[in-house]
């Protein structure tokens, strides 16, 4: 779990102000669900538990509920829905925080955030190709260019049922054999066998079944209405038919966008697919959902190596220098700030060199600079920080003289 500070944390409020304006225009409206929930809201991110169930913080509260922090919101929004029954298609957005008891890394924490989009309640490929667009859309207005999207479909739950049922029998029977981890993971789950990266485990993989020879035909068809649409919106990817992906609620369609700036253990930005069946198992009616989660952290990670959406120089209008004590500094900041200018002073009446050190550290545009004969004669000296000419300005001109500086020694 990690500290956010100034001027990064300022990064952050942006990243989510550009998902905001991406989901909203597609008319989308925000979500905000607790960061607590009861712990069976979280039964069927992982069957056996496996996965991120593994991974919960979960413990029972002074009541003697079992709760958990959330690990995902998706689950969270299921839970929502079914308890509120909103008018369909239910289209939201979420921001925030989320918790897995892994190993950390770079790019991996125990505390970490997540942007997404969820639509519940309506059943149309067009939405799979509307979520995967917004979500390229997004990694756009970033301006990151090296994103690989990847999809699968796991087919329809039956389809899902007998392919893992063939899986089992080719891993099980495979000569050459599995990793001791991937036979434990076999008894569990087979299909999270061909996310093992382990080099003994190659060979098996690279034989095992295709999920798409197990496609019914209603499958098959949401499949390639999917990728039409996306080929229609001009949207890359590649179909990638061992993607598999980390929770056990997805049903057919399944992405991620993975980052080629990033090592291949934390490239996945992020990814989601169908989540149809799990509205029904919260206690809702039956409904089908769509949605994909980014991960901020790793995003920003991206980000850094592309040199894109860096953080922002930080540039105050003024900074405030007053040598008569600081009641001066007070009333002048407060006058700059009320016409919607940023202001900040010196504090403890240090001397005026200490104060000018941190006027220019402020890397304000102007330093504002009062003493005893400026409040004599109703004036301020306004000095151009970037080394332009410093001039005498009556108090009641300070505001106009920074809002529309005469001359070129504006900062921009
Ligand atoms: P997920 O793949 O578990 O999916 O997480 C989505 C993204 O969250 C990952 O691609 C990654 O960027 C980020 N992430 C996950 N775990 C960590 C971690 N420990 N540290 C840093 N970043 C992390 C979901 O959570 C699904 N709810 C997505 C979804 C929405 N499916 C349908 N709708």
């Amino acid at each position: 779990m990690r500290d956010i500070l100034p001027p990064e944390s300022e990064r952050w409020r942006r990243f989510d102000a550009v998902f905001a304006a991406v989901a909203e225009s597609a008319g989308y409206g925000q979500l905000m669900t607790p960061v607590l929930e009861d712990l069976g809201v979280f039964a069927r991110l992982g069957e056996g538990g496996e996965g991120v169930s593994k991974e919960m913080y979960q413990f029972t509260d002074k009541g003697g509920r079992d709760v958990a922090l959330r690990p995902e919101v998706t689950a969270s929004v299921c839970r929502a829905f079914a308890q509120h029954r909103p008018t369909t298609p239910w289209k939201v957005w979420y921001s925030g925080p989320n918790f897995r008891y892994e190993k950390p890394q770079r790019g991996r924490y125990r505390q970490f955030d997540q942007v997404g989009i969820e639509v519940v309640g309506v059943d149309d490929p067009m939405l799979d190709v509307e979520v995967i667009a917004l979500a390229d859309e997004f990694f756009r207005a970033l301006g990151l260019r090296r994103i690989t999207l990847i999809v699968n479909s796991l087919g329809e739950p039956e389809d899902r049922t007998r392919y893992i049922e063939a899986l089992r029998a080719h891993f099980e029977s495979f000569p050459e054999g599995l990793s001791a981890t991937s036979r434990e993971t076999l008894l569990r789950n087979p299909l999270r066998v061909l996310d093992s990266k382990r080099p003994e485990d190659q060979a098996a993989i690279a034989a095992a079944p295709q999920i798409a020879d197990f496609h019914s035909p209603a499958a098959a068809e949401h499949f390639e209405a999917v990728q039409a649409g996306l080929r229609a919106l001009g949207v890359d990817f590649v179909v990638e038919p061992k993607l598999v992906r980390g929770l056990d609620y997805y049903r057919r369609t399944i992405f991620e966008f993975q980052s080629d700036a990033l090592d291949s253990a934390q490239n996945a930005l992020g990814g989601g697919g169908r989540y149809d069946g799990l509205v029904e198992a919260l206690g809702g009616p039956p409904a089908s959902g769509v949605g994909f989660a980014l991960g901020l952290d790793r995003t920003l990670i991206a980000c850094d190596e592309e040199g894109v959406f860096q953080v922002l120089p930080r540039r105050l209008d003024a900074f405030v220098v007053d040598v008569t004590g600081g009641l001066q500094a007070a009333a002048i900041t407060a006058a700059l700030r009320a016409a919607g200018l940023t202001a900040d002073r010196g504090f403890d009446n240090r001397s005026m060199k200490a104060q000018m050190k941190l006027a220019n550290r402020s890397e304000a545009a102007y330093a504002v600079i009062i003493g005893e004969d400026e409040v004599a004669a109703g004036t301020v000296v306004v000095k151009p920080m970037d080394g332009g000419e410093q001039t005498n300005v009556p108090r009641s001109e300070l505001v106009a003289r920074i809002q529309r500086p005469t001359g070129t020694d504006r900062h921009d």
